[in-house]
């Protein structure tokens, strides 16, 4: 058996897209403008959240991607001559070269943006049929990260099925025995996706952006919202991959203003269908993307219980971590989240090969697919915690608890042999810090509605 697992995870690796200087071997952690300002965005916006990356000490704690989102350049043309995508001269008078050196003097890297098709999903030029002026233009300009969308795709690129992506709205999933019950034109059986035109017009980009490694590694991160079955080709593709539409529909009104909407419904929605996908597709060098965070968002519609639990999926899951808030004003509670040691030593884990996934679904019997109950107890190994990392979630919107049965979380079985007489650890809150001590069978935690324990399960004792 374990001859069999080395055996698949070496397949594994063959297929993953190893990249120089570790590029995207950990999944990303930084910042991005979209969510915070959407199409808003200038030179200071971008510089300023760079500065507060570093004075709020969150480069300290390896966050370091500084990315800019969609609405960049100029929208109606490209460079006549050289065809070059140009930096909009009014929002990027310095143009988007003197942005990223900014932003690299200050010890971080910079993101920008892109779509494989013709337009951005904003309507501005993008890189489908440019891939090589594009990615050669962006690593001249320092670029160290490029996102790319799935907009302004022309009929001639159209994929001919549709693939089986998670039916939220029907609460039914793929998921676990295979089925898609809302369909409509699926692939024939044993269609190849990975030759897909959407494969294709994505492995473009990527075949444009390894010419420029000598130069510029540019980590590159997918974002077709799970379509064209892109978890079965993305790890040799990307080394990120988003799994579903957006986590907010955008901005609402709320009085005079227009604020973000950051919703836990959709929060839990994203969670539980990434919990179907960790297991199989997570791993070094290929991270499933459960899309920019929330933490900070939502004008009051998102308790403090609601932000950490987000959070504590998200790390947990192994998805890229970019902040998607305005720092300039984030309240301290969010920042603590942000910054939370445990979660973060965890989801950056240099030796660890594996994402946290459920062991136990709770709420619902297990591989049961609800959106608004995902999968609550939740575990993975970690070296860099030395121990366990056990996620147990209230789903419910009362106050609630939740046992971590030692018997029951398979890492701590196995850590458990040879001290048959009877499952007791040493164990610390990851929220806290704080030390239970040697806690013998279990633990209950209270937890409020939609509110995450983290727990560190350390050394038999
Ligand atoms: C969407 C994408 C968002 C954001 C937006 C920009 O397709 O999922 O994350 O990048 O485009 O227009």
């Amino acid at each position: 058996m374990e001859k069999l697992l080395v055996f698949i995870s070496l397949i594994y690796q063959a297929n993953a897209l190893v990249r120089p200087d570790g590029v995207g071997r950990l999944p990303a952690l930084g910042w991005s403008s979209w969510n915070a300002y959407e199409c808003d965005i200038n030179a200071s916006v971008i510089l300023s959240a760079a500065e507060q990356v570093v004075e709020l000490g969150l480069k300290d704690l390896s966050y370091e991607y500084i990315n800019i989102d969609d609405c960049w350049s100029v929208k109606t043309h490209r460079d006549p001559t050289t065809n070059r995508m140009i930096p909009d001269p009014e929002r990027f008078p310095g143009g988007i070269a003197g942005v990223a050196s900014q932003i690299h003097d200050l010890g971080l890297k910079v993101g920008i943006y892109s779509s494989a098709g013709e337009t951005t999903c904003a309507g501005y030029p993008a890189s489908l049929g440019y891939e090589d002026i594009d990615a050669e233009t962006f690593a001249e300009w320092g670029i160290d990260y490029l996102k790319y969308d799935d907009c302004g795709v022309p009929s001639t690129w159209a994929d001919p099925y549709t693939s089986c992506i998670p039916d939220t709205a029907n609460n039914a999933g793929p998921f676990p025995n295979g089925t898609c019950p809302n369909l409509a034109n699926p692939a024939p059986k044993g269609y190849n996706w990975d030759s897909s035109p959407s494969a294709t017009r994505f492995r473009r980009m990527r075949d444009a952006l390894e010419a420029q490694n000598q130069d510029r590694v540019i980590l590159y991160s997918l974002c077709n919202w799970g379509n064209a079955a892109v978890n079965t080709w993305a790890a040799d593709v990307g080394n990120s991959w988003r799994v579903s539409g957006d986590i907010s529909p955008g901005r609402g009104e709320v009085g005079a203003e227009r604020v973000r909407i950051a919703t836990w419904e959709r929060i839990a929605e994203i969670a539980n269908e990434m919990s179907f996908l960790v297991r199989d597709y997570a791993g070094f060098w290929g991270w499933p993307d459960a899309d920019m965070l929330e933490v900070g968002n939502g004008e009051g519609d998102m308790t403090v219980a609601e932000n950490r639990a987000h959070f504590a999926l998200w790390a947990g899951m192994r998805s890229p971590l970019l902040i998607g808030t305005r720092l300039e004003t984030i309240k301290e509670e969010h920042l603590a989240i942000l910054k939370n040691p445990t979660l973060l030593t965890f989801h950056q884990d240099p030796h660890t090969n594996r994402p946290a996934y459920p062991y136990k679904w709770g709420h619902n019997a297990d591989y049961t697919f609800d959106a608004a109950h995902p999968a609550e107890y939740w575990s993975g190994p970690s070296a860099a915690l030395d121990g366990t990392l056990v996620l147990m979630l209230n789903s419910e919107n009362v106050t609630s608890t939740r046992t971590a049965v030692w018997g029951e979380v398979p890492e701590l079985r196995d850590a458990q042999r040879g001290h048959e007489e009877g499952y007791a650890f040493e164990v610390v809150d990851g929220w806290t810090g704080e030390e239970f001590g040697c806690v013998e069978g279990g633990l209950e935690v209270e937890l409020e509605a939609h509110d995450m324990a983290v727990l560190v399960v350390g050394g038999a004792c």
